[in-house]
């Protein structure tokens, strides 16, 4: 389980990649479409390491989380809580995880602001793949 400070107020939580998230809702190219969950009582989800697409991600409402893979093997993690005004960003599209209330784009790579009005970037978890397993913690 985490160690790591919660930027936002978030339970500790461990994800395990094996099926795409509740909630894969703005995954640019996750084509799972429909998405089931593995989340247990203990704030454990599933996620399949295949439904984190190569060059975007995946937005995860439930657990307000963005999963990235801004490279072939390189994943990245962050909060979806907008640094803004709060909004849960809602997509991500063309290299950036984008927010819906008041068009902040933040950076696939790095969380870091890409479009205002928002001007800090978005808290980042770590990532740890074992196997077809993401771990973020
Ligand atoms: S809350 Fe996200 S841009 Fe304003």
């Amino acid at each position: 389980m985490s160690t790591l400070p919660s930027p936002t107020g978030m339970p500790r939580r461990t994800f395990l990649a094996a099926t795409c998230a509740t909630g894969c809702l703005a995954a640019a190219g996750c084509s799972a479409g429909a998405a089931t969950s593995d989340r247990s009582t203990t704030d454990t989800a599933r996620i399949a390491v295949s439904d984190v697409p190569v060059g975007g991600g995946i937005v995860l409402p439930a657990q307000q989380l963005v999963l990235t893979q801004p490279q072939a093997g390189v994943f990245r993690a962050f909060s979806a809580v907008c640094t803004h005004q709060g909004c849960n960003v809602s997509e991500v599209r063309d290299g950036t995880i984008n927010c819906p209330c008041h068009g902040s784009r933040y950076s696939i790579t790095d969380g870091s602001v890409v479009r205002r009005p928002a001007q800090e970037p978005l808290p980042t978890y770590a990532v740890t793949r074992t196997g077809d397993f993401l771990t973020i913690s």
